[in-house]
């Protein structure tokens, strides 16, 4: 079975190195391509290539040298794919997806071609066009301007409530508006679908965002939302994925407004950081039911075995150079604490580091680790 594939990853980002776990316990050949010969994946990887996964050249003479090929960043250079899928290799996601997903413009067109419920949105080709929109009062404050490509973590995506916020903070490029939702609750639900159709839905978690870098800071499943509104939120992560036709996994973020409505925000097409806490409290993690779904075999259970929560280990704001995790070791005493490092050599501010999840019978209990932990870890660097 799966000893002698050789899976091929684009990026090796934290999400690759624990791609690269998941395959190594079936005995997979792992190969990776990134820019960064200190990536995460360098040292994990069973080939690590250093080149760009931008470059056509290079991601077609990858992705001939692999048996499945798959990705744990959206920004690569897809044209290439399409000619590896004409040429009848394995790819997942597909080129078509990926084209579609990476920019947030086409994406958000192709929710609303499909009636899948998301925000309200108007797309601009420059930040000229919003400001004269503004003016022209076909545009009106509080809004959230997201650039069309290569947005990730908060970087790419800007809230102007007032004229001062027009001026300085308005993004570069094309983007998209939308206004600014009020949101009871954000949750994400990973769906994973297999070559032959078959889906399996992760309950939803719950998300709680950084106040200053609009990335997630902590998350939590079972998430704190009505029995009715976690399934209508199961039924469109179902429908997302079916629609999208993606092989793999689809990470489908979702508001949950104060006027009571579930709203699609994003889609990715890889294993994302709101399944972190799959590896320890799940049945089966969603890099192994990745795998499973991108080589064609059956999926595993998703049943969450005890309440989980999950934290995000960020690069302490101040501090840029190489990593200290200050009171680590006080996080390995706390009872059910799973510490995951990603492998990056050096910290800047609101970078993922690393991530701990915490099971726990009660998730007040899971949750108070949460707490703990902020207090108690720092991702700083050393002064020279
Ligand atoms: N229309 C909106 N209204 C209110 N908050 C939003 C809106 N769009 C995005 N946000 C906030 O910003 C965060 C990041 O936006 P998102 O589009 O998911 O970008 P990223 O690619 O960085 O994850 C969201 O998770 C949410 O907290
Ligand atoms: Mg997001």
């Amino acid at each position: 079975m799966t000893s002698g594939i050789r899976l091929g990853i684009l990026g090796g980002g934290q999400l690759g190195k624990m791609l690269c776990l998941a395959a190594h316990q079936w005995d997979i050949e792992t190969w990776v391509l990134d820019p960064n010969p200190a990536a995460s994946c360098a040292a994990i990887a069973n080939q690590f290539i250093v080149g760009d996964f931008n470059d056509y050249e290079t991601v077609l003479n990858f992705g001939k040298q692999v048996d499945v090929l798959t990705i744990e960043i959206e920004h690569v250079q897809e044209e290439a794919l399409r000619v590896l899928e004409d040429e009848g290799a394995v790819v997942h996601p597909s080129s078509k997806a990926l084209s579609v997903i990476k920019n947030k413009g086409l994406q958000k067109d192709f929710l609303a071609k499909h009636g899948l419920p998301t925000a309200p949105y108007m797309r601009f080709g420059s930040e000229e066009a919003i400001r004269k929109a503004v003016r022209d009062g076909s545009l009106r404050f509080p809004f959230v301007q997201k650039t069309e490509t290569d947005g990730y973590d908060g970087r790419g995506v800007s809230v102007i409530q007032t004229t001062d916020e027009l001026r300085d903070n308005l993004l570069m490029g094309a983007s998209l508006i939308e206004p600014l939702i009020e949101i009871r609750a954000e949750i994400a639900i990973i769906a994973a679908r297999n070559q032959q159709g078959e889906v399996a839905l992760y309950p939803p978690v719950e998300m709680a965002f950084h106040p200053e870098a609009n990335l997630v800071s902590h998350l939590f499943c079972p998430a704190s939302i009505p029995d009715q509104v976690a399934h209508a939120a199961l039924k469109l992560a179902d429908e997302t994925i079916r629609v999208f036709g993606v092989v793999g996994l689809l990470a489908v973020e979702m508001f949950w407004s104060n006027t009571g409505e579930l709203l699609i925000n994003e889609v990715a097409p890889r294993p994302h950081n709101s399944g972190h806490h799959t590896i320890d409290g799940h049945a089966t993690s969603q890099f192994e039911q990745h795998l499973r779904a991108v080589l064609g075999y059956a999926l595993g259970p998703t049943d969450l075995y005890r309440a989980t929560a999950m934290v995000n280990l960020l690069g302490e704001p101040g501090y840029s150079g190489p990593v200290y995790y200050q009171g680590l070791e006080e996080v390995l005493a706390i009872p059910g604490a799973k510490v995951h490092l990603y492998g990056k050599h050096t910290t800047k501010p609101f970078r993922k580091m690393g991530h701990v999840t915490l099971v726990a019978d009660q998730l007040e209990e899971a949750l108070g680790g949460v707490q703990k932990i902020k207090n108690m870890l720092h991702v700083i660097s050393p002064a020279l």
